[in-house]
């Protein structure tokens, strides 16, 4: 019977052992480029940093040294047990965390910052996790490897590696929108294709298209100026999931105007 019971959890083990894969070997990043990466991302008081493959934990231990809350995420139960006794040695146990995980099995979501130094084809694989995971504004900071057309904020040098990258995550702002401004006429229907932070907005009013200018997406911060013969939108404004909102010049000649816009994700 306890044999029964015992190959009963083994078997229903079998299937999460088996999804979790080493995917990249345990190399340290040097002290002084984990101090870059510190930089590179601002990371202090306020920000919670999940380490990806968080190896003898330096990276979250050093975040944890300026302020900063975090935890990581470490398939290698010696290495996570080596991370928490550094922690403890450090001082700063109460603040970070070393869980035994497989990271394509973990939610990194509360994250403001995320790090890595994994191998190009898991960065790649992690691409689209994180663009659809992390909140608008997160920052994530990759040792050596980039994401491909995703393209960086900085690209800065390190010490021994292929350098160190940043970006911050946009809002997800693709699609079909309708756009209506406070006390100005019928809808505008807005339409958006994103490639990450890069954006190609398309407006449509009561009279045609418009050329745009000044586009631009940070984060949940969206800009972009609309321009026709007839008149000029200067919009500004935040995004909030299925929602935009924030202010628009309208400057229809000599006259020039403030108004509530808001958008919503049709
Ligand atoms: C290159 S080391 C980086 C260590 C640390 N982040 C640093 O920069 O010093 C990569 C780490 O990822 C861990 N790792 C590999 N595959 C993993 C997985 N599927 N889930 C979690 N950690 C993993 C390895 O054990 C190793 O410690």
């Amino acid at each position: 019977m306890a044999r029964m019971v015992l190959l009963g959890m083994l078997s229903a083990m079998l299937p999460l052992l088996s999804l979790a894969e080493f995917v990249a070997p345990f190399v340290v990043t040097p002290q002084r480029d984990v101090e870059r990466m510190m930089r590179l991302a601002d990371i202090g008081p306020g920000d919670y940093v999940i380490d990806l493959g968080s190896g003898d934990g330096r990276i979250v231990i050093t975040a944890a040294e300026r302020g900063a809350m975090g935890h990581g995420i470490e398939l290698d139960p010696g290495l996570v047990r080596e991370a928490r006794l550094r922690a403890e040695g450090a001082g700063v146990a109460d603040r970070v965390a070393f869980v035994n995980e497989d990271l394509f099995q973990s939610d990194f979501s509360r994250a403001t910052v995320v790090t890595m130094y994994l191998m190009p084809d898991v960065v790649m694989r992690l691409r689209p996790i994180l663009f659809e995971t992390l909140a608008p504004g997160t920052r994530i900071v990759s040792n050596s490897f980039d994401m491909g057309d995703w393209r960086p904020e900085q690209h800065v040098s390190a010490a021994v590696s292929g350098g160190l990258f940043l970006w911050i995550v946009p809002a997800d702002v693709s699609g079909h929108w309708t756009v209506t401004i406070d006390g100005h006429g019928e809808p505008m229907r807005l339409e958006v294709d994103q490639h990450f932070q890069d954006i190609e907005p398309r407006l449509e009013g009561r009279d045609q298209g418009y050329f745009m200018e000044d586009v631009r997406l940070h984060a949940d911060r969206i800009d972009f100026h609309a321009v026709n013969r007839h008149r000029s939108y200067r919009f500004s404004g935040r995004v909030e999931g299925d929602r935009m909102l924030g202010y628009v010049h309208i400057q229809e000649g000599d006259e020039v105007a403030v108004a509530h816009w808001q958008a919503v994700r049709s």
